[in-house]
Order: C-alpha cells, then sequence, then structure tokens
C-alpha cells in the first residue's frame, strides 16, 4: 500500500529467462536477467536508510582475510553509530561485508519485489514451489569474498550493483561429500568447506554484472570473489520439496552412523525409500536436538571511515 492507500504494482522483475536456463534451472549453473538495478529500491540512499532502519540482530557487519587464511579469517565487527551513508562509505573504500538478513521479506519496501521474483520464477518455471525461502541483501566492498561453503537449501543470486565473480564447485566428492553435509545438517559444523586452489580447475565461474542472476544445483559447493566497486546481491534460500527429500535422507543417513553405527548404502533422494528416511529423519530431530554451530560473532572491530581496511581493530 502507498500513503493513498492504493496498492503499489511491482511490475516483473525478471526480464530474461531463456529455455536453456529454464531446462537447466536447479541441475546445472544458470543465468538469467533482473531489472533490480534500475529500481529506486536499491540507490545509495534507499539503502543507506534500509541501514539504518533494518534491526541490528539481523544486520552482520563484518570483514575477511585473504583466500588461503579462509573461513577462520571472517570477523564481526560493530558499526557504532554510524549513519547508513557513512557506511557505504566505509564499504567502498574498505574490505567489508554486510548482511542485511531476511530484508527481502521483513522491510515494507523491499516486500513486493521479493513476491514479484517469487511469482516471475514460480511463472517460468512450472511446477516449481517454494515451501519457504530466506531471502537478504548484502552490501559488500570491491575486495570482499566469501569462501567455498555448501547451503543446505536451495540458492538464486541476484546481483544488483559492481563486479563479482561467482565459482560453482560440482556437488560431488572431493569438494563436498555426503558424510560433510551430513554433519553440517546434524549441525556439527558450518556451511563451511575445505578448499583446495586446483580446484578452480574444476569449477564453473559466472562473472556477475548488474542485472544477472544465476542460480546452480542444491548444495553445489562455491565461493564469491568481488571484482570491481560496491556490491550490492539479493540472496535467496529456498525450501523446495526436492531439497527437504535430500536433506532428510542425509540426515537420516547421518542418524544411522551415529546413533546405529550403521555405514549407509545410498543417499539418493527417489523412491520410497527416501520418503522413509525423510520420516525416520523427522522423528529423530524430535528425538534428537542439536544447537546450531555459530560463525564467530565476537565483534573485534569498529567500523571507521577513516581507516584504508574501513574498520579498525576494536582495543583488547
Ligand atoms: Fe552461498
Amino acid at each position: 500500500m502507498n500513503g493513498t492507500g492504493e496498492t503499489t504494482k511491482t511490475a516483473n522483475v525478471v526480464s530474461d529467462w531463456s529455455n536453456e536456463a529454464q531446462s537447466g534451472f536447479r541441475k546445472k549453473v544458470v543465468v538469467g536477467q533482473h531489472d533490480l538495478h534500475t529500481r529506486d529500491a536499491f540507490s545509495d540512499e534507499a539503502l543507506a536508510a534500509l541501514i539504518e532502519r533494518h534491526p541490528r540482530d539481523l544486520t552482520d557487519f563484518c570483514t575477511m582475510g585473504d583466500l588461503d587464511e579462509g573461513a577462520d579469517s571472517w570477523r564481526a565487527g560493530d558499526p557504532g553509530d554510524l549513519s547508513g551513508m557513512e557506511m557505504l562509505d566505509a564499504v567502498r573504500a574498505g574490505k567489508l561485508w554486510i548482511n542485511l538478513r531476511e530484508a527481502m521479506t521483513e522491510d515494507a519496501v523491499y516486500r513486493p519485489l521479493f513476491d514479484q521474483m517469487m511469482a516471475d520464477m514460480k511463472r517460468l518455471n512450472p511446477g516449481y514451489k517454494a515451501m519457504n525461502a530466506e531471502s537478504g541483501i548484502l552490501i559488500s566492498s570491491p575486495t570482499a569474498q566469501v569462501f567455498i561453503h555448501s547451503d543446505v537449501s536451495e540458492t538464486i543470486l541476484w546481483h544488483v550493483r559492481g563486479k563479482k565473480r561467482i565459482r560453482v564447485y560440482p556437488a560431488e566428492a572431493p569438494f563436498v561429500t555426503d558424510e560433510r553435509m551430513e554433519a553440517i545438517l546434524h549441525l556439527e559444523q558450518t556451511e563451511d568447506l575445505p578448499f583446495e586452489p586446483e580446484w578452480d580447475d574444476e569449477c564453473e565461474a559466472v562473472d556477475l554484472v548488474p542485472g544477472m542472476f544465476t542460480s546452480w544445483p542444491l548444495h553445489g559447493p562455491h565461493r564469491v570473489q568481488n571484482l570491481s566497486g560496491m556490491n550490492v546481491s539479493v540472496t535467496m534460500e529456498i525450501v523446495t520439496p526436492e531439497s527437504m527429500l535430500k536433506n532428510g535422507v542425509l540426515h537420516a543417513n547421518g542418524v544411522l552412523r551415529r546413533r546405529f553405527g550403521v555405514t549407509p548404502k545410498s543417499s539418493t533422494a527417489e523412491g520410497a525409500g527416501a520418503y522413509l528416511k525423510l520420516a525416520f529423519s523427522k522423528m529423530a530431530k524430535k528425538m534428537w536436538r542439536n544447537t546450531k554451530p555459530m560463525p564467530k560473532s565476537e565483534k573485534t572491530f569498529d567500523i571507521d571511515t577513516a581507516s584504508e581496511s574501513g574498520f579498525r581493530d576494536k582495543a583488547a
């Protein structure tokens, strides 16, 4: 609704989705085109205002080290009382990564866009069902990166500003193993994965410019390296019947290994056996609860617009 009580109409967000993308969706790395980068909601002014009003318990301010340092170099920081514009300046000049978690679904300005994006994907991909989706906005420095990991849900990355390279590796050993996904689903590990530089020979790399979006197969390991400019992207993590079944099978296999000393024969998500495992997994989750391993949350720096990195270490 706008101020006059009329419903605001949001025209289609997806502007190109080829037959090839449609047939490969969720089976391969595919790309499409959208128009988010042309919308006022992603201007500096709109993003600065969002940073200021978005709940701080849904906002992560982070920095990270180099590729060889990996996920252990990830650090959380404190924005202090900087304005949204000052934070954008610090992102532009430094090495920072701001995640506005759930902004696309929780914020009244962005929710209509999210609804339209989901409606577009359902219309363009007959049979596509989303049971639940988490969707946020990432704002990151020209030199920021996200280390290799496998998301538990199906992912779509909508790129809005700046340039970045995403590398997607096959969702199979050695890049990610069933045992590793089981450990992630059993909340014993974060979604971070080990990495070997020579794996880059076997990845599929996509250079994202504003107006592109991409998706890849469930659990496909991926890492993201910003190339230039302040980067803005919309992330979507989507639970589908297929991802729920596959995760149910892997979780059930993990229960068999952990509780019953049995090595599972199959991790296939097809047939009656898979549905039995899904039911078994749901039962096991009720019986044995784990608490999620959180990435390091201690805030070890303050955002600082006067610093070259955009931040300053907190005093010990
Ligand atoms: Fe991811």
